[in-house]
C-alpha cells in the first residue's frame, strides 16, 4: 500500500468587496429577508465586481493559501480549479491563476463538477498527490455565479454569491497519520435536468441562465449527502463521533442541518457560512475552511469532513486529518 499521503499545508479565500444584502434583492424581486431566512439561512452575499472575473478571485485566494501554508509560487507544481463559472471558454481558468502566480512549470486545469467541484478537485489532486506524479498542489474553488443568474427570476437569485477558496496539498512520506484519509465521488446524469444552465457552447453558442427545480434539488440532497457520508465512515472506521467538523457545501441551511440530524452530528461541530455568503458552488468549501481555519477552530491534527452535492447529480465526500 502506497505510503504517501496528500497533506493540508495551508489554505485561503477571497470575497468580492461588493456584498448584496437580502434588502436589496427585495428592491430587485418580489422577494424578503424574512422569506429568504426562513428558507435558506442566507442573509447576504458578495458579488464579483465588474472588472473582476473567475481568475482574479482564485488568485487572491491561492496568494493566501500559500501564505497561510508559507510557502511561493515555485513550491507549487500542479493547480487543479474547480469552476462552472471560467473566465472565458477556453483557456482554463487555471492556467490564468498559474501565469498570475508566475509558475511555468508542472500543470494546471479546471475541472467542473458544479457544486461538488472542490470535493472533485480535491480527490483528483490526492490522487495525482499519491501517485507520485506531483509534489504540491493548489486546490482552488471559484465562482462568478453573479453572471449567470436570471436577476428576475427570485427562484434563484436569491440563493447564490461569488467568491473563491484555495487549499495548499502537499505530497508526504510518513505523514503521521495526517492528510486525505478517503475520497468518494458520486454522479447520476438522469438529474441532469434539475439543476442546469439553459445555454452553452455546443447548444445555444450563447452563456444561458442557470435553472434549477428547486424542490427536486432539495429531495434528494439529504439522502445523497448521507450515503456518501457514510461511505467515507465506513472507508475509514470514523464516524459522526470521531469527526471534530462538518465542514458541508454551503447550499441551504436546510439541507445542512437536516443532512447533520441524519448523521447524529452535533450542530456544534458543524461549520456555517452560508448565512455571509450564500451558495458558491465549488468555492463555498474551501471558503468554509478559509474561515474556520482562520478563527482558530480547525486545528492540527483535527478530523475534518467535508460533503458536496450539485447540479448533474454530483456528490461526493472527504474524510482529513489536517
Ligand atoms: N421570495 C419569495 N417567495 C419565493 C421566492 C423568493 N425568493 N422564491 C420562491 N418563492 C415562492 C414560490 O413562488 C412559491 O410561491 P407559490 O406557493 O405562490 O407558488 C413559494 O415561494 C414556495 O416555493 P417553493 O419552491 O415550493 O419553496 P421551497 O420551500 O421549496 O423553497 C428553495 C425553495 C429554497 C429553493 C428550496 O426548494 C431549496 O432549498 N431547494 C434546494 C435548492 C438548492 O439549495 N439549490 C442550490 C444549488 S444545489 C446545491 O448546491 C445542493
Amino acid at each position: 500500500m502506497n505510503a504517501i499521503r496528500s497533506v493540508v499545508r495551508g489554505v485561503g479565500a477571497y470575497l468580492p468587496a461588493r456584498m448584496l444584502t437580502n434588502a436589496d434583492l427585495a428592491l430587485m424581486v418580489d422577494t424578503s429577508d424574512e422569506w429568504i431566512v426562513q428558507r435558506t439561512g442566507i442573509r447576504t452575499r458578495h458579488i464579483a465586481a465588474d472588472n473582476e472575473v473567475t481568475s482574479d478571485l482564485a488568485l487572491a485566494a491561492a496568494r493566501a493559501a500559500l501564505a497561510d501554508a508559507g510557502l511561493g509560487p515555485g513550491d507549487i507544481d500542479l493547480i487543479v480549479l474547480a469552476t462552472s463559472t471560467p473566465d472565458n471558454t477556453f483557456p482554463a481558468t487555471a492556467v490564468s491563476v498559474q501565469a498570475g502566480l508566475g509558475i511555468t512549470h508542472g500543470a494546471a486545469f479546471d475541472l467542473q463538477a458544479v457544486c461538488s467541484g472542490f470535493v472533485y478537485a480535491l480527490a483528483t489532486a490526492d490522487n495525482f498527490l499519491k501517485s507520485g506524479a506531483y509534489k504540491r498542489c493548489l486546490v482552488i474553488g471559484a465562482e462568478t455565479f453573479s453572471r449567470i443568474l436570471d436577476w428576475s427570476d427570485r427562484t434563484t437569485c436569491v440563493l447564490f454569491g461569488d467568491g473563491a477558496g484555495a487549499m495548499v496539498l502537499e505530497a508526504m512520506d510518513g505523514a503521521d497519520g495526517r492528510g486525505v484519509l478517503t475520497t468518494h465521488l458520486r454522479s447520476d446524469g438522469r438529474h441532469k435536468n434539475k439543476l442546469y444552465v439553459d445555454g452553452g457552447v455546443s447548444s445555444t453558442r450563447s452563456v444561458g441562465f442557470l435553472r434549477m427545480e428547486g424542490r427536486e434539488v432539495f429531495r434528494h440532497a439529504v439522502g445523497m449527502i448521507a450515503d456518501v457520508i457514510t461511505d467515507a465512515f465506513d472507508a475509514t472506521g470514523e464516524s459522526a463521533q470521531t469527526i471534530d467538523w462538518f465542514v458541508p457545501h454551503q447550499a441551504n441551511r436546510r439541507i445542512i442541518d437536516a443532512s447533520a440530524v441524519k448523521l447524529g452530528i452535533a450542530p456544534e461541530k458543524v461549520v456555517i457560512t452560508v448565512d455571509q455568503h450564500g451558495n458558491t458552488s465549488a468555492a463555498s468549501i474551501p471558503l468554509a475552511l478559509a474561515a474556520a481555519h482562520a478563527d482558530g477552530r480547525i486545528k492540527k491534527g483535527d478530523l475534518v469532513l467535508l460533503e458536496a452535492m450539485g447540479g448533474g447529480f454530483t456528490w461526493g465526500s472527504a474524510l482529513i486529518r489536517w
